[in-house]
């Protein structure tokens, strides 16, 4: 035991990470369930066994942040509880919320110890052992690489995320990020591709590449040039066994010729886009300062289709932005009929502190921007549907990430990003299987084995 505490091992400790927001936080969130771990805590998923708690937040809209306090609320019960039972627990606040609001949080929040930006995470275990003296802020944006200071990665898994680019200079009008997350960064191809042979050799087979702005990606190369999404792509092309290579999310305008190309000529590259419009409406994406316009974007996916005419296309939308009039709304519609996107996210315009959409007084009615949130979101529906309907019949080739839903099913993902469950032993999982689509239901299609059907023909 004594030469095990001597090591910085106590078995008993446990840390519970809940990540909330965009694919970036996911990946943050599993790095610091890797410092947690190298400091000895076991993760877990049973809140009230944890000694450590980390909420890694999420400012994009108000109900994000809000549900942040009402989880901390309960944590501050649970916390009592657990004192009274004479043991200690540290509540964390991470992310995006922390960057933005500090230490208010502290005030706001009894029971929270520290608060942790999303730069700063590295420096976990000493805010832990400060806090034991007084509770600690710590939202710099330090001179010091994170990804340097971070312990090996733990992948569990045939898919991962991993991080290549961080922040935004774009300055969308709406938007936190830039404030939150700083201003653009990109990591090294070098750094870049150690990461990902690493995720490789524990077993991961498809990894997505992600950033705030994943396509403005210009990290240093071999000779120190910079390199562009298309260039590190095809540089993580040479690691033996990754299957397939995904990025997200990325801005209209930083949509370069070379990583166009890359998707009709990059084998590991998935017929996938997440690219997001936001508006159909000119005088709406200028007002929200996208610097495009809609048929910038039309053209762009006319081109991005002749490079792939398969790919499938997701976007985000925001309706009820300030000042948006109805006619401006139908533009979006029509932009969303004439592009058909396999999937999509859509929200409701939400002011964010600090933001300069935020100071405008020409706020759409609350009724009005649910009114039009419900029918756009009735056409991507419709569109998501028959995108999966046109599935049925085919063959796809399904990436096996897990066991299914029921005993001797297992489940995947198509290159179009759709959920696949088919029968085959678990012994698949990681490998690509050729699958015929069967049925399509509402979130996951159903498939069998084309091994498998023709010995039934
Ligand atoms: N970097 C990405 C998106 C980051 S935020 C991009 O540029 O596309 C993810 C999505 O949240 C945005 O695309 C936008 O649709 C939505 N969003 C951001 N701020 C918002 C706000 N204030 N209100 C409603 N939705 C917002
Ligand atoms: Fe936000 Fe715009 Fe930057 Fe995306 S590009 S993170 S929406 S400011
Ligand atoms: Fe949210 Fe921050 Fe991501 S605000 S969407 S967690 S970058």
């Amino acid at each position: 035991m004594a030469g095990r505490r001597r090591q910085g091992i106590d078995p008993l400790k446990k840390a519970f990470v809940k990540s909330y927001g965009c694919q970036m936080n996911a990946y943050d969130a599993a790095r610091m369930a890797d410092v947690l771990g190298a400091e000895g805590y076991a993760a877990t998923d049973q809140v009230e066994e944890a000694d450590v708690v980390v909420l890694n937040t999420c400012h994009i809209r108000e109900k994000a942040a809000e549900k942040v306090y009402s989880e901390l609320g309960r944590l501050r019960v649970l916390k009592g509880e657990r004192a009274e039972a004479g043991r200690d627990t540290r509540i964390v606040v991470a992310g995006c919320v922390a960057q933005a609001e500090g230490a208010e949080i502290l005030s706001r929040a009894q029971g929270v110890d520290v608060v942790v930006g999303p730069q700063s995470y590295h420096r976990l275990p000493a805010l832990l052992a400060a806090s034991r003296e007084k509770r600690v802020v710590d939202t710099d944006f330090p001179v010091e690489d994170k990804f340097d200071h971070l312990p090996a990665r733990r992948n569990r898994g045939v898919t991962g995320f991993l991080t290549v680019q961080e922040g935004c200079d774009k300055f969308c009008a709406f938007c936190v990020v830039p404030y939150t997350r700083g201003a653009e960064v990109s990591r090294s191809v070098a750094a870049i591709r150690a990461e990902a042979e690493a995720m490789v050799a524990a077993g991961v087979r498809e990894i997505t590449l992600i950033g705030q702005n994943v396509n403005a990606y210009h990290g240093a190369g071999a000779d120190g040039a910079p390199a562009s999404l298309a260039g590190l792509m095809a540089e993580l092309g040479r690691i033996p066994d990754l299957l397939r290579l995904r990025y997200t999310t990325s801005h209209p305008n930083d949509m370069a010729e070379d990583l166009i190309a890359a998707h009709g000529s990059d084998p590991l590259l998935m017929p996938y886009l997440h690219l997001p419009v936001q508006s159909g409406s000119d005088r709406v994406l200028k007002a929200m300062n996208r610097k495009h316009t809609g048929d910038h974007y039309r053209a762009l996916i006319a081109r991005i289709r002749a490079a792939r005419p398969d790919i499938a296309l997701s976007s985000d939308f925001i309706v009820g932005f300030p000042g948006e009039t109805e006619a401006e709304f139908e533009e979006t519609m029509r932009l969303v009929a004439d592009i058909g996107f396999a999937s999509a996210f859509s929200f409701k315009y939400s002011p964010r502190p600090g933001t300069p959409a935020a100071e405008r007084e020409d706020a759409v009615p609350e009724a009005v921007k649910s009114e039009r949130l419900a029918r756009l979101q009735g056409l991507l529906d419709a569109q998501r549907h028959a995108f999966n309907a046109a599935t049925v019949g085919k063959v796809v080739e399904v990436l096996v990430e897990k066991a299914g839903r029921h005993p001797g099913q297992v489940a995947g993902k198509t290159p179009h990003l759709q959920a696949v469950q088919f029968d085959a032993p678990l012994a698949a999982i990681g490998t690509l299987v050729p699958v015929r689509i069967v049925q399509s239901g509402s979130n996951s299609l159903f498939g069998e084995r084309v091994a498998d059907a023709a010995r039934a023909a």
